[in-house]
């Protein structure tokens, strides 16, 4: 198999408030917050257990996900202030194939202001505008209202039910399956 090259990660502007940009060790405070959520380490790789090696030891998994090709982790960050909220990442396993996926989640207390949703929006309209990525897709658990509202609201079609799709913690669980393209980026959500 042919190595990816390696990638580089911009720094994205995602509406006035927010920017997009690669992790850095100055970032541990928010793994150790993600650490604590119910959910989070069960959909990624954020450890459930935080110390500062497990948190140094996820940001170096960030950069080598995009130093071998594999995709674009970002930190969503406050303009205001600097400080990261949470993270979207866009990955590209099936990039060979036309698709590639996508994966958000705040910190708990940056919740509630949709702000997921802005930084959805800027990944997806840089993936297909910039990258010319022919469809994007998202994988959703059906319980999971903010994370669909968050698709809808960006532009994504809600496409139907996958069975069974995914290994979560100790059981198998179903996923709804949205997809984005270009022709989707003139719908009013995609803004
Ligand atoms: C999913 C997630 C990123 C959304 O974060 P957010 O930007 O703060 O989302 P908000 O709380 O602002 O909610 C977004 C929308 O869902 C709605 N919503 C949120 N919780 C809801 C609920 N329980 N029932 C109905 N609607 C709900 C909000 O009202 C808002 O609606 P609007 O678009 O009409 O304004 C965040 O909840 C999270 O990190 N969850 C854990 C990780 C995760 O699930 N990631 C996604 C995996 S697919």
């Amino acid at each position: 198999m042919v190595a990816a090259a390696p990638l580089d990660v911009p720094r994205l502007a995602a509406g006035d408030r927010f920017v997009l940009r690669a992790w850095d060790f100055g970032d541990l405070p928010l793994v150790r917050e993600a650490s604590s959520d119910d959910y989070i380490p069960l959909i990624t790789t954020v450890p459930s257990a935080y110390s500062e090696a497990a948190g140094e030891a996820f940001v170096q998994r960030q950069w080598e996900r995009a130093s071998t090709g594999s995709g674009y982790p970002f930190v969503i960050v406050r303009v205001e202030d600097g400080r990261p909220l949470g993270m979207v990442g866009l990955w590209l396993r099936d990039q060979g194939e036309g698709r590639t996926s996508l994966g958000y989640w705040l910190a708990g207390s940056a919740r509630g202001q949709g702000i997921a949703a802005e930084a959805l929006r800027a990944v997806a309209r840089w993936a297909l505008d910039d990258l010319q990525i022919p469809r994007l897709q998202l994988h959703v658990e059906p319980w999971n209202v903010a994370s669909q509202r968050t698709a809808e609201r960006v532009g994504f079609q809600r496409e139907g039910l996958l069975r069974s799709w995914q290994q979560v913690g100790e059981e198998r669980r179903d996923m709804i399956m949205y997809s984005m393209l270009g022709v989707d980026l003139s719908s009013p959500a995609a803004g």
